[in-house]
């Protein structure tokens, strides 16, 4: 016989009982307990949370409705965390039909393995932290994994062989997106760290290789070389830059990468490398086709930005489409390479965030991300959408006081909600307009804020703005 528990704030308990008991009906006998008033949120059964192929973790007990694995760019084939058995359930949600989808399916799960379960429903009072990060022997692993669906893929298949025909400044007309030439983002860093005359060049992800085709032009004594895993774009790209020193080759990053070890100069990629399922295990492979004195040049949304813009989703860890720093840190610290990190204001996709495609988050941000579209690469803030990280011996290394990549998930966000009060008036705004937004989505009940401020003392302050305005609460 094992227990599911399941904590639901006393207010709330009368209104979503029924849907847990409807839930329950004929896969096992819910209990209601007497009201209890106050709950340890460190004695509760914790979930032990990681990234596939990822230093990134957190550990939480399964906090409805925060930790889901419906999130686009994750593996929709893998059961979510809610089938598990050994977490306790604490419930900061009052979507009640929600709620009782995913318990049926947790209880259902539970009956297939032949498991008898007792369901406890414990209302109480109030709660209390910390909420300790240390791994601890009970809890019940569950690794996110990224999944593999290649979203430029269906246009390229579709609209090849248009797009073979089309001049570059035609493609647009077959509604292709995502890719571009955003080579001046490697500017300022190429000059710099960039070894002189060199013979290899790799394009991580190139896309329809536009980057790729400037680099060829930039460096004509090298041969250029640009990887992506469609066929056909690689295909179209080959025949739009016939240039003599350049080359496209489809390759999928789930591969070994067709190079030789000290083989590349330089590499860069842009906004592609996030799609590797394994980062730190891709961060190594491409650290080892460095030649010594080679740089590494990746440009794309770091788990950073978008844990602050997904709040509070991102309490729960996942984010969609990000590198996270500390893989790409560590793989570089072992390789013997130094790491900057720049921020890029440039392609911020302000829509890409936008919860519900809100006006109100995405125009200001929006507006800013162009009014310095023309600024040369800004020292890092957590709130931008991108990075630029710079990989080479010669680099100046990131001051690691400003980001703190061996703390917890838990600290890391609550200094990223706190960075709010020092961004400009129009990324504040944005911030709060979608924390707003999808707080309301999330359907929260008031009493998350004694959550938050359990987990995230540091942040108190910032979260009582937002989640007091959007849940009425305070
Ligand atoms: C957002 S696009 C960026 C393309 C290009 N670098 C640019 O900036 O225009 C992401 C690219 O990653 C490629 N990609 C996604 N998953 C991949 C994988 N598993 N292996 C290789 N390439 C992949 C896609 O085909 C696509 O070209």
């Amino acid at each position: 016989m094992s227990e599911l528990v399941l904590y639901i704030p006393a207010a709330h308990t009368p209104r979503l009982y029924p849907f847990v008991a409807r839930a329950a009906k004929g896969l096992a006998k819910p209990v209601r307990e007497r009201t209890v008033p106050r709950i340890r949120l460190s004695d509760l059964r914790c979930l032990d949370v990681r990234m596939h192929g990822s230093l990134e973790r957190v550990r939480m007990p399964l906090v409805y409705p925060f930790i889901r694995t419906d999130a686009p760019n994750f593996d929709q084939a893998m059961p979510g965390p809610h089938l598990l058995t050994g977490p306790d359930w604490l419930v900061l949600g009052r979507n009640g039909y929600d709620l009782q989808r995913q318990l049926s399916a947790a209880l259902e799960a539970r009956a297939r393995r032949g498991e008898e379960t007792t369901l406890r429903v414990v209302p109480f009072a109030h709660m209390e932290g910390p909420l300790p990060q240390e791994p601890n022997e009970h809890d019940t692993a569950f690794v996110f994994r990224k999944g593999s669906e290649n979203h430029n893929q269906p246009g390229w298949e579709q609209n090849k062989d248009r797009l073979l025909e089309l001049p570059e400044e035609a493609w647009n007309e077959v509604g292709i997106s995502n890719t571009a030439d955003l080579v001046h983002v490697f500017d300022e860093a190429l000059s710099r760290l960039a070894p002189e005359s060199p013979r290899l060049i790799l394009d991580v992800g190139c896309g329809l290789g536009q980057v790729t085709r400037s680099l060829a032009l930039r460096y004509p004594g090298a041969e250029v070389v640009g990887i992506d895993a469609s066929e056909e774009a690689c295909a179209v790209a080959a025949k739009a830059f016939p240039l003599p020193n350049l080359s496209f080759k489809a390759v999928d990053f789930a591969n070994p990468l067709p190079f030789s070890p000290g083989q590349a100069d330089i590499i860069v990629s842009t906004n592609a490398v996030p799609y590797a399922a394994d980062q730190l295990g891709f961060a190594r492979e491409l650290f080892t086709l460095l030649a010594p004195g080679g740089l590494l040049l990746n440009h794309c949304r770091a788990e950073e930005s978008q844990h602050f813009w997904d709040f509070p989703k991102s309490l729960g860890l996942p984010t969609n489409v990000q590198i996270f720093l500390c893989d790409w840190f560590a793989a570089a610290q072992e390789a013997g390479l130094k790491t900057e990190v720049a921020s890029v204001p440039v392609g911020m996709a302000a829509h890409f965030f936008a919860p519900s495609g809100s006006k109100a988050f995405a125009t200001p941000l929006m507006d800013y991300a162009d009014s310095r579209r023309h600024e040369p690469s800004l020292s890092y803030d957590p709130w931008f959408s991108h990075v630029l990280l710079a990989h080479s011996a010669r680099a100046r290394q990131a001051e690691t006081a400003a980001l703190p990549l061996e703390q917890n998930h838990l600290a890391r966000l609550s200094r990223l909600l706190n960075s709010v009060l020092r961004a400009p008036a129009k990324m504040k705004e944005a911030a709060i307009v979608a924390w707003i937004c999808t707080a309301r989505e999330l359907t929260l009940v008031p009493e998350v804020v004694e959550f938050f401020e359990a987990v995230l003392p540091e942040s108190a302050t910032v979260l009582r703005m937002v989640l007091g305005t959007t849940l009425g609460a305070v």
